[in-house]
């Protein structure tokens, strides 16, 4: 069966937002895409376009239904691998363009530094030429991406980034693709034809996570003694991705992660982290998995009465290591988190890097959570405490309902109706509201 997820249990981490090394460690990189431009067997039968489909909401349910099956799924994810086409020997291959050296100069050197594929790429990234909707994340690289979510390539008889941006728009999941010049055999090298003439393609290859160029390190290959060389690589990024429902806008964080602090009652808002997806970046399936464990906890609330803790906010992102996809990772939280929390930008583990990239935060759009408590008692209950105030506040508590309905600053007119004396508010506390007061003072003496 295929799996979508990786989840460490539902249990709530008592850390702060590390990697889960349980999770990470069973999730194996993305392998690299092959895309061969190639004549499967005959003509009729050509493999020089493809485009792989995605289905988000039977991802979702796929998902919701394996997070209800089983909450502390834990299997490792899946991934989408490009098949390669089987050929046969010297068989002809499709026409390129004509574009490249050619004769005696129809060499991978000369290839790398042709002129024309230069000055096309670098006419390509100007701002009046980047599609509008995409940011040109890198230009002119003589190497393609490996980046998440493969999702199929198309060859252009023109290199045209808006050509290959309409395309993207078209295919459901696709917000980032790369254009390049890519040197091919005329024929299949085998026995005979090792290392045949070559031809140029302009490939344009879909991804759903972002093109960078950290990622754009497949500098060709060998095919026999026929060397594949990449050139004039440009990369283009639709950061806009889609909101889920029930949630505000995403905030792009970009190479970040939010790093929480404990909240202002000294609570952790982090739920738990889960890897969801089969190989297609989709914020929606961390919008499930978080819905999931707010109804999951909604109908199991702690029997201790104490605080319930549900997902209302989640970052997500694609986690590398060394440069390599791993995965969609979703932290979850119970409270929202602003942009200015986005500290984390990776993590080492012995020589392994691990890095984040295309990092949005959503949060639940009718409740984005809160502490326990309001904030304001919060700091009043450390006023009291730093302060020994403890005291006065047995005296606010035997005033008991009389004070909390009293809206001013001071005790004193409550308790001059039945007591000559008076008990002025500590200087420490005269900020707050009575209400406020009240609180705090029955958290500060309970404890
Ligand atoms: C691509 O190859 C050409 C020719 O060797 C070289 O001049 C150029 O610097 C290379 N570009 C990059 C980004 O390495
Ligand atoms: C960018 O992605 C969003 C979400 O997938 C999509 O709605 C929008 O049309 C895309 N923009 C372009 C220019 O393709
Ligand atoms: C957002 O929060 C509200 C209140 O807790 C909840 O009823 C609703 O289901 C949440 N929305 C989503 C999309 O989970
Ligand atoms: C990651 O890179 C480091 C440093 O280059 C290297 O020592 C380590 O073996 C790499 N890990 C993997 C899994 O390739």
């Amino acid at each position: 069966m295929r799996s979508y997820i990786a989840a460490a249990a539902f249990a709530v981490l008592a850390q702060a937002q590390d990697l889960d090394w349980d999770l990470v460690s069973q999730l194996t990189p993305v392998p690299d895409v092959t895309i061969p431009v190639v004549y499967a067997t005959a003509p009729a039968t050509t493999a020089t376009a493809t485009t792989v489909s995605y289905d988000g909401e039977a991802t979702a349910a796929a998902l919701s239904s394996a997070l209800v099956a089983n909450p502390s799924d834990s299997a490792p994810l899946d991934s989408a691998i490009a098949k390669r086409a089987a050929t046969t020997g010297c068989q002809a291959q499709p026409t390129g363009v004509p574009l490249g050296p050619t004769g005696d100069a129809d060499t991978p050197s000369n290839f790398l530094a042709y002129p024309a594929f230069s000055s096309a790429a670098a006419a390509e990234a100007v701002p009046s030429a980047v599609p509008s909707g995409y940011v040109n994340t890198f230009s002119n690289l003589n190497a393609s991406n490996n980046a998440y979510g493969y999702m199929g390539y198309t060859l252009l008889p023109e290199y045209k980034a808006q050509t290959c941006a309409d395309k993207c728009t078209k295919i459901n999941g696709c917000q980032a693709f790369n254009i390049y010049y890519e040197r091919d055999p005329s024929q299949n090298p085998g026995t005979g034809c090792e290392n045949p003439k070559s031809t140029t393609n302009i490939k344009c290859v879909f991804w759903s996570g972002p093109v960078t160029k950290d990622n754009a390190n497949n500098a060709g290959q060998w095919r026999n003694q026929f060397q594949v060389v990449i050139a004039g690589s440009n990369g283009y990024v639709n950061q806009s991705i889609a909101t889920p429902a029930g949630y505000n806008a995403g905030v792009y964080l970009g190479k970040a992660t939010i790093n929480a602090p404990l909240d202002c009652t000294g609570d952790n808002s982090f739920l738990q982290p889960q890897v969801v997806g089969n190989g297609v970046f989709d914020a929606n399936l961390c919008a499930v998995a978080c819905n999931q464990q707010a109804s999951y906890a909604r109908q199991h609330p702690p029997a201790d009465g104490s605080f319930n803790k549900m997902c209302s906010f989640f970052n997500t992102y694609i986690l590398y290591k060394n440069g390599t996809s791993l995965g969609q990772y979703c932290a979850m939280y119970d409270q929202t988190w602003s942009s200015s929390y986005a500290k984390n930008t990776g993590y080492y583990s012995g020589s392994d890097h691990y890095t984040i990239d295309f990092s949005y935060t959503f949060s639940n759009s009718t409740d984005g959570g809160q502490p326990r408590y309001p904030c304001n008692v919060a700091s009043a209950k450390s006023a009291i405490v730093s302060a020994s105030l403890q005291p006065y506040c047995s005296s606010v508590l035997s005033n008991g309902a009389t004070q909390t309905a009293t809206a001013t600053n001071t005790l004193a007119t409550v308790n001059a109706n039945d007591k000559s004396q008076t008990t002025a508010t500590p200087s420490a506390l005269t900020k707050y509201p009575a209400s406020v007061i009240a609180s705090a003072c029955a958290l500060a003496t309970s404890a």
